[in-house]
């Protein structure tokens, strides 16, 4: 069967990124998948520079250059499109897709947040969950929908508070364990298939 066809999304440091390019590279044939490009909305960031690096093509769509969030939308579809993926994954995209992009890609794009939805949604659920005491937290890999974080979950891994975290402490053993649920769960996608039903994943 050939490779599962993958564009990537990342606003940051693209260690998720990186985690997926490493599992690829390691296991071509066997992984099922290949990135086939990376888009970002900003440029300057490590997760592009990944990108580069490996090979792998790249785009950039800022929202600040167009006259309406819609235009930026489509101009996102559009490009990532282009690719003709079978999956997008949103590793670190710190930016909602509009309608235009969910009417193309809903039901086939994933995103990695790092909290257990759906507890801490948004932009800053490390933050979010450490300020409100939890001794657990994780991340959580789903299916986007028109909501924040609100799409069908396909798995989540935990990770434990500890008293002296920090935000940044906690966020990076969160990314210790969400990289490789992101691998696993990206491999399983694209070797095994899936099916959503309501709320519920299935990978076969
Ligand atoms: C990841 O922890 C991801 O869950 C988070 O950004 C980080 C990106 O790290 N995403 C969100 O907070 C989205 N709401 P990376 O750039 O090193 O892969």
């Amino acid at each position: 069967m050939a490779a599962a066809r993958l564009v990537v999304l990342v606003s940051g440091s693209g260690t998720n990124l990186q985690a997926l390019l490493d599992a690829i590279h390691e296991d071509p044939e066997g992984f099922g998948a290949e990135i086939v490009a990376v888009g970002a909305d900003r440029e300057g960031i490590a997760g592009l520079e990944r990108a580069t690096r490996a090979g792998i093509p790249t785009f950039v769509r800022k929202v600040g250059d167009y006259a309406a969030r819609q235009e930026w939308d489509q101009a996102l579809t559009e490009a990532t499109a282009a690719y003709e993926p079978d999956l997008v994954v949103s590793a670190g995209f710190m930016k909602i897709v509009g309608k235009g992009f969910l009417d193309l890609f809903g039901g086939r794009f994933v995103n990695t947040h790092p909290a257990l939805l759906p507890s801490f949604a948004g932009a800053h659920g490390v933050r979010d969950a450490l300020a409100y005491g939890v001794k657990v937290t994780g991340c959580t890999v789903h299916f986007v929908d028109d909501g924040v974080d609100t799409g069908p979950i396909i798995a989540q891994g935990v990770v434990h508070v500890r008293d002296e975290d920090d935000e940044g402490a906690l966020h990076e053993r969160i990314k210790e364990v969400e990289r490789q649920l992101l691998v696993d769960v990206v491999g399983r996608l694209a070797r095994n298939g899936y099916r959503i039903e309501g709320r519920k994943v299935i990978i076969p």
